[in-house]
C-alpha cells in the first residue's frame, strides 16, 4: 500500500523521499514582497534538495573548516546576527520558515558584517523545517546549536507532538554534533523546561552541564547581555536555562 500525498506542496524527490515546494500563486507574491527577495538573496536558500544535498560537506559552502553554529526556531535576527558578525572564525546555519524573517535576517546580518566584511559571509539561512535535521546535516557536522524559546504546545496534551524537543530530535541532534560540543536552551514555560530535562535524561545521551531557573539572577557563566527578540520584547517570567554536552 502507498501512503497518500496529501500535501499539495510537497513533491516526491527520488533521493529524500518528499521535499517540501511552495507553488507561489502571482497573488500570493503580489502580497509578500519577501517572496521574490528571498528567491533572489545569496545567502538564503530555499530549495530541499540543494539544501539536503549541502549535508556532510558544509565546510565546502563555507570554504573552511571553522566550527559551525546551528540556530534553530528564530524569528528575529537581533541574537543571530550579533553572534554572525562578533564571531567570524565561525560558521552559521539559521533554520526559519518565513519569508519576512528569513529576508530581514540576511539583511541584518550584512549590514553588521559590511563593518568587518571578508569575501564570503559566514552564515547562510536555511528555509527548512526543524525537522529535517536528520536530511540537512551529516554526523558530527555542527559544533553548537542554540534553541530559544520554542513554542512549548502547552495548552492541549495533543499539541505537545508538536514540540521540538522529543526523542527522534534528541537523538538526531546528538548524532549531527560533535564530540565535546553543545545544545543551549531557553525558555520561560516551566512545564516545558521540566519535561524537556526528563526526556534528555530518559534518552542519557546528553550531559547536562549548567542549569538554571532564572539564569539573569543566578551566577552562572553565561553572557547575559544576549537576549533574543522574544526576551526583550515579551518576557516577563524568570527564564530557564540549560546546556547540554555531548561526550
Ligand atoms: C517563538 S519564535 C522564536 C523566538 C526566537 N528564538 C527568540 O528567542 O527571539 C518561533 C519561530 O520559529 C519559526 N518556526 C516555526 N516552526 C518551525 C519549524 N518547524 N522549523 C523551523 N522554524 C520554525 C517561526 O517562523 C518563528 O519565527
Amino acid at each position: 500500500m502507498t501512503r497518500k500525498n496529501t500535501n499539495k506542496f510537497v513533491k516526491k524527490s527520488e533521493k529524500y523521499w518528499l521535499i517540501f515546494e511552495e507553488k507561489i500563486t502571482e497573488k500570493r507574491r503580489n502580497t509578500n514582497p519577501y517572496i521574490t527577495k528571498v528567491e533572489n538573496d545569496p545567502d538564503i536558500w530555499l530549495d530541499e534538495e540543494k539544501i539536503f544535498s549541502q549535508s556532510w560537506t558544509w565546510k565546502d559552502y563555507f570554504e573552511n573548516n571553522n566550527e559551525i553554529i546551528l540556530e534553530i526556531w528564530t524569528w528575529l535576527w537581533n541574537f543571530f546576527s550579533d553572534e554572525v558578525s562578533k564571531n567570524l572564525d565561525k560558521n552559521f546555519l539559521w533554520v526559519e520558515i518565513k519569508y519576512k524573517r528569513l529576508f530581514s535576517s540576511a539583511e541584518k546580518c550584512r549590514k553588521k558584517l559590511s563593518i568587518n566584511k571578508k569575501n564570503k559571509n559566514n552564515f547562510l539561512l536555511l528555509k527548512t523545517k526543524w525537522e529535517n535535521i536528520a536530511k540537512f546535516l551529516g554526523d558530527s557536522e555542527i559544533s553548537k546549536t542554540y534553541i530559544f524559546f520554542p513554542d512549548p504546545w502547552w495548552k492541549k496534551d495533543r499539541q505537545k507532538k508538536h514540540r521540538i524537543f522529543q526523542e527522534k530530535f534528541i537523538k538526531d541532534l546528538y548524532e549531527k554534533t560533535k564530540k565535546g560540543w553543545k545544545l543551549i536552551f531557553k525558555t520561560d514555560h516551566r512545564e516545558y523546561f521540566d519535561t524537556t530535562l526528563e526526556l534528555f535524561k530518559k534518552i542519557w545521551l546528553w550531559r547536562e552541564v549548567l542549569k538554571s531557573y532564572d539564569y539573569e539572577t543566578d551566577n552562572i557563566d553565561y553572557d547575559k547581555t544576549k537576549k533574543t527578540e522574544f526576551e526583550t520584547i515579551f518576557n516577563e517570567k524568570k527564564v530557564a536555562y540549560v546546556e547540554f554536552q555531548k561526550d
